[in-house]
């Protein structure tokens, strides 16, 4: 509890100011004279420091690598969590279609609901990515992008009121997309010119619907606006470069391209997590600003939880946990010989031994079922 004062001053000064917290009782004597019998305490104080000591807490059991909840337990509690945000994102999609007003505020408890996932087992959000259908992209995109992006400004040391915050900008960077006339969405041949002209307007149109929400939030805004800006000044609506591009918009673009390139649609497969890492990589300079793919990339991992492998034996795995010190050796399990048949499941920590990943995998090429493996 936070003490603020006890009342053996002087006359003058009845009230003697202490102002410190008072971790233990055990400490009071510390705090004021032995002969004090009633202190006040401050509980708007109180509460705060309350809240911060939890949130340091929480920080601390989540400290990368060492997640506080085990994934096969959190994994089904992000599933369902993940099919509550798909109804939402129907909900304001179709909302923001047909002309209504689209409050974000409503998607606060879900994206709240993320923060804590993540910050209990943050592989097991990101590992839903693999297991989404294509056919649900407009809706599974916002989720992604919103999970992915509060993943990343975890990992860059964001609170979480800054990442619930960001979450919203993401979940809601593409909402303008539903004014886009969905046969140019998902056209599967090359756009012409003023096809294209009418897909960039999106960002645009994304700032307008978010900002008929009472008391918008100016960063959630200027995320959703700039999620197609790049470092180099080439993207749009503004064209802007380099620290003119916000903090929110320059994580979002990094998530956005991730999972555009990862994510199946109807017209091409989704690639690899590790072909897509090394594509990006190679566009950091232009595309992004500096360092920020090498921070993605040590926060996902050249191999995110849930990849599906080929080792060195020519045996068949799945990628169950990173691993800090050596991006390229996680731990895997398992499944399959080299000749594709089912075996016992077998976890093994690659940073340990002489095997490693020689490939990553496409999982739809094998028929895997990668929900379930991860659950085995
Ligand atoms: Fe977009």
């Amino acid at each position: 509890m936070f003490v603020a004062k006890y009342g053996q001053g002087t006359p003058e000064e009845p009230f003697v100011s202490v102002g410190k917290p008072l971790m233990s009782l055990q400490n009071l004597d510390g705090l004021v004279p032995p002969e004090v019998d009633e202190v006040l305490i401050d509980e708007k104080l109180t509460l705060n420091m309350l809240n911060r000591l939890h949130r340091q807490k929480e920080q601390e059991a989540a400290a990368p690598g060492v997640p506080a909840v085990p994934l096969a337990e959190e994994l089904p509690v992000a599933a369902k969590l993940y099919t509550e945000a798909l109804e939402h994102a129907h909900g304001f999609m179709d909302d923001a279609r047909q002309g209504r007003d689209v409050d974000y505020h409503e998607a606060q408890p879900i994206v709240d609901s993320f923060i804590q996932s993540v910050f209990r087992n943050e592989s097991a959000a990101a590992t839903l990515f693999k297991l989404k259908r294509f056919d649900e992209y407009s809706y599974t995109h916002c989720i992604n992008v919103g999970v992915l992006a509060i993943i990343l400004g975890k990992y860059l040391g964001l609170d979480k009121d800054v990442l619930r915050l960001l979450g919203l900008s993401g979940l809601f960077h593409d909402v303008g997309k539903a004014r886009i006339p969905e046969d140019i969405l998902n056209k599967p041949a090359r756009l012409t010119a003023q096809e294209t002209q009418i897909v960039k307007t999106h960002p645009v149109e994304s700032y307008r619907i978010i900002s008929k929400t009472a008391g918008p939030d100016p960063d959630i805004l200027r995320g959703a606006i700039e999620h197609h800006e790049r470092f180099d000044g080439t993207g749009y609506p503004r064209g802007l470069a380099g620290s003119g591009i916000g903090l929110f918009g320059r994580i979002i673009s990094i998530v956005d391209v991730y999972d555009a390139l990862t994510s199946k649609r109807c017209y091409k497969e989704g690639m690899p997590a590790a072909k897509a890492l090394s594509l990006m990589y190679q566009w950091r300079d232009a595309t992004f600003s500096p360092n920020s793919i090498e921070q993605f990339i040590k926060c996902i991992g050249v191999y995110p939880v849930g990849s599906f492998v080929r080792l060195s034996s020519g045996e068949y795995a799945i990628v169950t946990g990173s691993n800090d010190k050596n991006a390229t050796r996680p731990t895997v399990k398992v499944l399959f010989d080299a000749g594709m048949r089912h075996t016992p499941p077998a976890v093994l920590d690659l940073s340990m031994g002489s095997q490693e990943i020689t490939e990553c995998l496409n999982p739809a090429d094998y028929r895997v079922d990668l929900s379930r493996m991860l659950t085995a």
